[in-house]
C-alpha cells in the first residue's frame, strides 16, 4: 500500500471524521463477513491506557440479533433497567444541558414528535431497542475496575469502530439506550464479565428516512478549548 503524503492524510480525515454521523434508519441488507472482520479488526488499533485494551466486544447479527431485540423489547415493556455506569439528568453542567435540549428538538422535530408528547417518545425509545433496524450490532464491555480510566478506554475504542465503520462504508448509531438493559444483554449472549458501556447498531442506512438527514451541530472549538503558550 503506498504511503499517504499529508496532505492527502488530512483530507480523508476530514472527508471520514466529519462523514460520520448517527444514524437512526437502516435498510436489512447485512454487512459482509469480510468488511465485518476488517471493520472490527482495524478498531483494535484504538489506543489505550498502557496498550491494555480492556475491551470486550459482543457482535450480533441474524437470529441472534433477533432473539436479543426480543429480549430488550420484553425488558422494556416490564420496565426492567439495569445499569453498569450510573446515569443522572442531573450530571450534565447547564451548557452541556441546553446542548442536549437543542439536539433533542432537532430529532424530534425530524421524527415530527412535539416536545410534550411524551407517550410519542417513549413508543420511539422502544423502538431503538429494536436497533433502528439496523441487521448487526456490537456491545462494547469494559474489564477490569470499570471505573472512569478504563472506560475511558474503551470510549476511545468506541470512535475508532465508528470511524472504521464509515471508512468501510458502514452507518452506525452508538446508543447509550442500550446499556440501560445491560442485564438483559449479559443474560442473552451469554457474558459473565465486564460492564456494558454502549451497544451500537451498524448496517448500511435508509437514505430516504428524514432522521437520518439530522445533523448535530458542534460547539465553537474556542467555546470548548484552550491553547496556552
Ligand atoms: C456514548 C453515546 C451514546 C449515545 N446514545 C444514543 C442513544 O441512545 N440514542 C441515539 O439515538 N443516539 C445516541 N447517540 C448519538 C448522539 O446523539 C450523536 O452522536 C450526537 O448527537 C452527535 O451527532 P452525530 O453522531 O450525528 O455527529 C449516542 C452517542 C454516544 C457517543
Amino acid at each position: 500500500m503506498s504511503k499517504f503524503v499529508p496532505a492527502e492524510l488530512s483530507s480523508c480525515a476530514e472527508k471520514l471524521i466529519r462523514g460520520r454521523h448517527a444514524t437512526r434508519a437502516f435498510r436489512a441488507e447485512p454487512v459482509s463477513d469480510d468488511t465485518m472482520r476488517r471493520i472490527f479488526s482495524l478498531a483494535g488499533a484504538a489506543p489505550s491506557n498502557s496498550n491494555a485494551q480492556p475491551w470486550q466486544v459482543e457482535v450480533v447479527s441474524g437470529a441472534a440479533r433477533q432473539r436479543l431485540a426480543d429480549a430488550l423489547q420484553r425488558a422494556h415493556a416490564e420496565r426492567r433497567t439495569s445499569v453498569d455506569f450510573p446515569y443522572a439528568e442531573g450530571m450534565y453542567a447547564p451548557v452541556h444541558q441546553s446542548r442536549r435540549a437543542a439536539f433533542g428538538g432537532e430529532l424530534y422535530g425530524a421524527l415530527d414528535i412535539g416536545p410534550d408528547d411524551h407517550a410519542a417518545r417513549a413508543a420511539y425509545d422502544a423502538q431503538s431497542l429494536r436497533f433502528y433496524d439496523a441487521p448487526h450490532a456490537a456491545f462494547l464491555f469494559v474489564h477490569g475496575d470499570a471505573r472512569a480510566r478504563l472506560a475511558a478506554d474503551v470510549g476511545a475504542y468506541m470512535q475508532t469502530l465508528l470511524l472504521a465503520m464509515t471508512a468501510y462504508g458502514v452507518d452506525s448509531c452508538p446508543q447509550g439506550l442500550l446499556s440501560f438493559y445491560a442485564d438483559t444483554v449479559r443474560t442473552e449472549l451469554g457474558v459473565t464479565g465486564g460492564k456494558l458501556l454502549v451497544g451500537i447498531s451498524f448496517g448500511y442506512g435508509d437514505e430516504a428516512a428524514p432522521v437520518n438527514r439530522v445533523r448535530a451541530e458542534r460547539a465553537p472549538l474556542e467555546s470548548t478549548t484552550a491553547f496556552h503558550d
